[in-house]
């Protein structure tokens, strides 16, 4: 039986703006500003249907909230990409997982560094005062936050190089600045992390740490003072990844003997202090992390193996199969000081998290106690549900309803709140019985339902966005969080 999960993983072609969403409850009106989100919205390109959830053409939705009212649009990010796939109805370039149909020439064309995708399907963030969508290379692509209108690439400048980044760039209050990494591949392959100051866009590179096989990391953490990278040990040697003709994800190997590797970098002197190796864990998305006394504390959602990646083909997800991989939230325990102890972890609860978020203006690199994110009710279901986990205490909360499958939970502070966690999370949810995705507001810390406002489409499934609140009715980005 095909679950309706799978209705989640059918293209949307349209694209219309509504100025009003039909709207049950009472949005708060302190509420304004837009949450922004990408997503794969298109799988069947015509000539060819990608592999993998995350090779789908990428889409941009707006929700903006004013005065209780919600605004509505969605937009294809024109990217080389997707106009590349219209003329063609092929890919184009080469996906996470899914490569164009080849031809001898074309397969060396489409060498992911000769020609990288620009397909932004993972999320939302700022450089600089640039509006971007990300996904995992060096070409983030701008947009209009209005109109959703593609305004061209942010080019990464000279000294950040590199072919592959990440969708997940720290924001540090303090320093006014993005953190980020690239992998640049070559003869001395390495890890360059950089930051982006928020005043001007100015990059500059913090470290740089050579590496022999470079590790797929989806997200990295960050404390007061450092920065962390979590080396998985699903690994790719620069060689295969240039000549083995497979999309790039399946050059990767799982070699659980080299362990979880964590290198923690000062973020002031690009010094590396640690580096310290645990039992091997794959994960896609770091919580959060912070300094305590002379240890570093480090929560994930780890799963055992990158199994998880084959569970995420559209030729699973479009059948329903049964969804039985999920992650658990761990906390590592990583010493700074000289000390012989090794790195201790522990499970913080046995409820099922992906797609975390934390109050992230408060607590980003801060000792913390809350997070949100979607999770997994009933087994075998996707991901089915929204919790809110205690970290200290393991204590959940749980919203869920019948045929319905929320997306990531974004917190938006209230005004002028005292608490951490006191505010709303906004989540796009398909309503699988009812053909639909409504925009669900909850009360993060009650997880109780404030207001729900129903869109014109079912919204595929997607990954990350974030809340850009309105300032003196403009589309500033200060005051962003992640
Ligand atoms: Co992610």
């Amino acid at each position: 039986m095909t679950r309706i999960f799978a209705k989640g993983f059918a293209d949307l072609e349209h694209e219309v703006a509504v100025e009003s969403l039909p709207i049950a409850g009472a949005i708060p009106t302190w509420l304004e500003g837009a949450l922004l989100r990408t997503a794969p919205a298109k799988f069947d390109l015509g000539r060819q249907t990608v592999n993998h959830w995350f090779d789908g053409l990428a889409m941009l939705h707006r929700f903006a909230f004013a005065d209780g009212n919600v605004a509505y649009a969605n937009r294809f990010i024109r990217s080389a990409n997707y106009r590349e796939q219209q003329r063609s109805g092929r890919l184009s370039r080469g996906e996470f997982a899914s490569d164009p149909c080849h031809t001898l020439f074309g397969r060396v064309l489409s060498r992911f560094w000769a020609k990288p995708t620009d397909n932004c399907n993972v999320s939302i963030n700022a450089f600089g005062q640039s509006l971007v969508a990300l996904t995992e290379t060096t070409l983030p692509v701008r947009f209009d936050p209005e109109t959703l209108e593609t305004l061209g690439h942010y080019d990464y400048g000279p000294r950040v190089g590199g072919q592959i980044s990440i969708a997940h760039p720290h924001h540090d209050a303090a320093r006014r600045c993005q953190f980020s990494y690239v992998v640049e591949f070559g003869r001395r392959s390495r890890y360059r992390l950089f930051r982006v100051a928020d005043e001007d866009g100015t990059e500059t590179v913090v470290a740089d740490l050579p590496v022999d096989q470079p590790a797929y990391m989806h997200s990295f953490a960050m404390t007061e003072r450092y920065l962390v990278l979590a080396e998985f040990p699903l690994v790719v040697s620069p060689l295969r990844l240039i000549f083995s003709g497979k999309p790039f994800i399946r050059n990767y190997r799982w070699d659980p003997q080299r362990g979880l590797r964590f290198q923690i970098v000062e973020k002031d002197s690009g010094r590396r202090i640690v580096t310290a190796v645990t039992e091997a864990v794959f994960a896609f998305h770091h919580v959060n992390a912070y300094e305590r006394e002379d240890e570093l504390v480090l929560d994930l959602v780890a799963y055992p193996d990158p199994a998880i990646i084959d569970h995420l083909y559209l030729s699973r997800l479009r059948t329903g199969e049964p969804f039985d991989a999920v992650g658990s939230l761990c906390r590592y325990v990583i010493p700074l000081g000289p000390t012989k102890s090794g790195v201790r972890k522990h499970q913080i609860t046995t409820t099922a998290v992906e797609l975390p978020r934390i109050d992230y203006g408060r607590t980003a690199g801060r000792a913390y106690r809350v997070v949100w994110g979607t999770g997994n009710h009933e087994p075998g279901n996707f991901l089915d549900s929204l919790v809110w986990i205690d970290v200290e205490t393991g204590q959940c909360a749980v919203w869920a309803e019948p045929g319905c499958y929320p997306g990531e939970p974004v917190f938006v502070a209230a005004p002028g709140a005292n608490d951490e966690g006191e505010g709303v999370l906004l989540s796009v949810v398909l309503d699988g019985q009812r053909d639909t995705s409504f925009l669900l507001v909850l009360d993060a810390s009650r997880m109780a339902e404030i207001a729900r406002a129903e869109c014109p489409h079912v919204i595929p499934f997607g990954f990350h966005g974030n809340f850009f609140p309105t300032e003196n009715g403009g589309r500033s980005l200060r005051n962003l969080h992640r």
